[in-house]
């Protein structure tokens, strides 16, 4: 039988092993980045960390799709979908949406779109400057052509140097990096649940080029690049923003529509030219409550509130769809 005392000291080696490497764990060495103005930093505008679809509807509905519209991301969708990622949750701890071994958070977001790459950066919400140019075909393989199609590919990047001691010392290079691994799991599978929520495609991928991605972004040996996900509106719902938008006052419409023996009531909030909010007020039947907010929801994800590019949209999204038309045409009169 072990002492009480030798049980102790174990205990408190390990805590302190394991205290010691939760502060070195949080370093990592810095990104270069790009300061010759080829390619400058993107704010992200706060995420939006209400609403969506409820989740086990989204897990319903979650799969691959590997068909993207060219059409660019918007900054608040790309600030959501990071934040749903791996962003910050708990700011007063700096906590993740994601989980990571002993919070190591050794996990790097890099985002590829026609203008560069970037490095996310979760405590500030800015996209920092890595390459300029569109890389995004060495993100995937010469077999899936759709990767330089999709308007976002991210880029999953893990740093042992911020496994800290306990990941170096006193675990086996193998679990170390099997924890890592996992961890970028998490985080994708937070992304796949966003793009099902919002309506947009998604794909993890496990054929990526690693050697064109290593060196593009110039990672260090401790850096290993683990899968990339492509993002994008669906290839059949080319989502323009319309041009009408920068028409409307700032303001809340209300609009209505009719199908069948219902009536269909919306209400439209525009704030700074988007459709910041879409409410729906009344549809007369519980029934299609569930596809009236998701319709809604793409709506204000898509900005785009033309009836016949939502393709598969049943008679009664459409309905919806009138009624933000409706509202959207007291707007533009309002001015
Ligand atoms: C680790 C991993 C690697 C993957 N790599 C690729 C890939 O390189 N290319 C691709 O098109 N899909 C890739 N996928 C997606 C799978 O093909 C997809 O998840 C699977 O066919 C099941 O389909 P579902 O996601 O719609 O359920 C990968 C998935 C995982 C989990």
């Amino acid at each position: 039988m072990m002492q009480r005392t030798t049980r102790w000291r174990i205990l408190f080696v390990l805590s302190a092993i394991a205290w010691i490497s939760m502060i070195s764990g949080c370093g990592g060495a810095k990104q270069s980045l790009i300061s010759d103005g080829s390619l400058t930093a993107i704010r992200l505008p706060p995420p939006r960390t209400q609403g969506g679809m409820p989740l086990m509807e989204a897990l319903k509905e979650r799969k691959s799709e590997r068909d993207f519209s060219p059409t660019p991301l918007p900054d608040q969708v790309l600030s959501n979908l990071l934040w749903a990622g791996f962003g910050i949750n708990r700011p007063e701890s700096g906590r993740r949406t994601a989980p990571s071994a002993m919070n190591w958070q050794e996990t790097d977001i890099y985002v590829f779109t026609e203008k560069g790459a970037y490095l996310y950066d979760a405590k500030e919400n800015v996209l920092l400057p890595v390459a300029a140019g569109d890389h995004r075909a060495e993100t995937g393989s010469m077999i899936q052509p759709f990767v330089k199609k999709a308007p976002v590919n991210l880029v999953y990047v893990v740093d042992a140097a911020k496994t800290g001691m306990m990941g170096k010392i006193a675990l086996s290079t193998a679990d170390r990096d099997m924890f890592s691994d996992t961890a970028v799991g998490f985080i994708s599978q937070n992304v796949y649940l966003y793009c099902t929520s919002e309506g947009l495609s998604t794909v993890v991928r496990g054929m990526v080029d690693r050697e064109a991605v290593r060196s593009r972004l110039q990672l260090r040996p401790e850096q290993r690049v683990i899968l990339a996900q492509s993002v994008g509106y669906p290839a059949d719902q080319e989502a323009k923003p319309a041009p009408e938008l920068k028409q409307l006052s700032d303001g809340k419409y209300p609009g209505e529509a009719q199908y069948e023996d219902l009536v269909y009531r919306v209400s439209v909030e525009i704030k700074n030219h988007r459709i910041d909010q879409v409410e729906i007020v009344d549809i007369g039947s519980d029934e299609y409550r569930d596809e009236a907010a998701a319709i809604a929801r793409s709506v204000v994800s898509r900005q785009q509130m033309d009836v016949d590019a939502v393709s598969g949209a049943t008679p009664a999204s459409r309905a919806v769809l009138k009624a933000v038309e409706d509202a959207l045409a007291k707007a533009a009169k309002s001015r």
